[in-house]
């Protein structure tokens, strides 16, 4: 017997042991009011028909999802780079500048994540990233949005999603840095949902008495979120079609890129992605390919090595477009997604969940003991009529900040950075001091307000640079 107040509270209690989870009430007794409450309102949310669904179909099943599938590759836009290439595609461009001129663009940002691989302390996107002024990731974000809505006269919206955990610092963080010269009437937080944490019995976890482990539930609740949250209808008021979505941790993101823009629009694409090539055949990254005729995202523990090996004629690799979460996805493709709950599959991982001992003492597991849900972006494509598949280079468009150290970590952006605006400086004319390996051996930073494009650059450079050591241009 679970003494409670109200027969509401007696029905959330039945239908939390007619699901098999009456084991979270194993210290009501020890609780207080409040305490009881916060974890009634807790359970209360929980959708128990989409635990028990979610137990059957991910923790029963040893084999993670044999794939009988029919893989082919799919149609990839080559990159274009040059200046001389730039002209040809420059009436696309300008169906995606005229997008934006028309106030028909929205930026959208997730920033959800618990950064548990960076371990920073704080929302990521507060992360100190500008290799020589130490701006944060939402800083620099902030004046590529502001430097293009200069550049074209025009509004961009900022949808920026958050979660629980990181909302309120999220908000206070732009606040107090005044919205780094945004119009905040134009920048909109919104938080995802969250999923709870399963036992690989399919049991939910406390990690306090009176409360259920929950983590964030994936980018792929950005879609969701944004009905929930008003953020989508306020798109319609605004008259956004086209949403550019991008993640909080890539420092070379070009937002609302034009010609990306311009492609998606000349297709009459539902959703957009942007691919680099591959940097070997193993490489752990998710590759976009045709399904059984919808275009994906394949992850890599899903190719076989004779599919990560397979080459075309020409030598390159046959599944070679590796997904770098930079979308455009149409505002009336989301409507039509969540109209009646999102279908989005959940994507499990086995992880170290917070968890409390048996006097409610919290517990850091040594192992993983138990199960995250979460939903991906990327699983939106199969469902879109037209997708754009557009290759963009690497070292232009992609560097992410995902580890403490090595790989993708700040070490990697701060030179990948570097490398990126030493290059423009070399097209102006400028040598730039490079080590045996080709990278740029000062940092090198410059503020889009002063260019958003290299080809920007030259007639706003100040006279006389000094490249002997770090620079910083606004
Ligand atoms: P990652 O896959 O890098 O996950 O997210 P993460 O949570 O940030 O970092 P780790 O894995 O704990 O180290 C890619 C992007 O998706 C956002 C992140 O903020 C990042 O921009 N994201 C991820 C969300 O917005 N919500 C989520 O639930 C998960």
């Amino acid at each position: 017997m679970i003494p409670v107040e109200t027969a509401e509270e007696q029905e959330i209690v039945n239908r939390v042991f007619a699901a098999n989870q009456g084991h979270v009430f194993r210290f009501w007794n020890e609780l207080t009011g409040e305490s009881r409450k916060r974890l009634l309102d807790q359970l209360n949310a929980f959708d128990f028909k989409q635990i028990a669904e979610l137990t059957n179909r991910y923790i029963g099943s040893k084999t993670s999802n044999p794939l009988k599938r029919q893989l082919e590759p799919v149609r990839i836009i080559p990159p274009i780079s040059a200046a001389s290439d730039r002209k040809r595609f420059e009436q696309i461009r300008k169906l995606g500048e005229k997008a934006i001129m028309d106030n028909n663009v929205a930026a959208l940002v997730v920033a959800g994540g618990q950064g548990t691989r960076l371990g920073f302390d704080g929302p990521k996107g507060m992360f100190p990233a500008g290799c020589v002024t130490g701006k944060s990731l939402f800083q620099l974000f902030a004046e590529r949005i502001n430097a293009t809505e200069k550049k074209y006269n025009s509004t961009i919206p900022w949808y920026i999603l958050t979660s629980q955990q990181n909302d309120a610092e999220t908000r206070a963080f732009f606040k107090d840095n005044q919205y780094f010269n945004l119009n905040p009437a134009h920048i909109r937080f919104f938080r995802q949902g969250v999923m709870p944490g399963l036992t690989p019995y399919g049991k939910l976890i406390l990690d306090a008495k009176d409360h259920i482990s929950v983590n964030p539930d994936g980018h792929g609740g950005s879609l969701l979120a944004l009905r929930k949250s008003g953020a989508l209808a306020d798109c319609r008021n605004r008259g956004i079609k086209w949403l550019f979505y991008f993640q909080i941790d890539n420092v070379l993101v070009k937002i609302c890129d034009p010609l990306f823009l311009g492609y998606h629009i000349q297709r009459d694409a539902e959703m957009s992605v942007k691919v680099v090539t591959k940097r070997d055949p193993y490489e752990k990254v998710g590759v976009i390919g045709v399904v059984d005729g919808k275009v994906k995202v394949i992850e890599y523990s899903d190719l076989s090595v004779e599919e990560m090996e397979a080459c075309n004629p020409n030598g390159r690799l046959k599944y070679n477009g590796g997904n770098i979460a930079l979308h455009i996805i149409n505002v009336d493709f989301i409507e039509s997604l969540v109209s009646d709950g999102v279908k989005l599959p959940f994507h499990k991982a086995f992880k170290k969940i917070p968890t409390i001992d048996d006097a409610g003492n919290p517990v850091e597991s040594e192992d993983s003991n138990g199960y995250k849900f979460e939903m991906f972006i990327f699983d939106a494509l199969p469902a879109a009529r037209e997708v754009v598949v557009m290759e963009v280079l690497r070292e232009e468009e992609f560097s992410p900040i995902k580890n403490a150290t090595g790989f993708d970590s700040p070490e990697t952006a701060r030179q990948d950075m570097s490398n990126f605006y030493g290059q423009w400086l070399e097209q102006a004319g400028y040598n730039v001091p490079r080590d045996q390996n080709g990278n740029v051996t000062i940092n090198i930073e410059i503020s889009p307000m002063l260019a958003l494009e290299a080809d920007e650059l030259p007639a706003r450079l100040p006279a006389n640079l000094d490249l002997t050591s770090d620079l910083y241009l606004e």
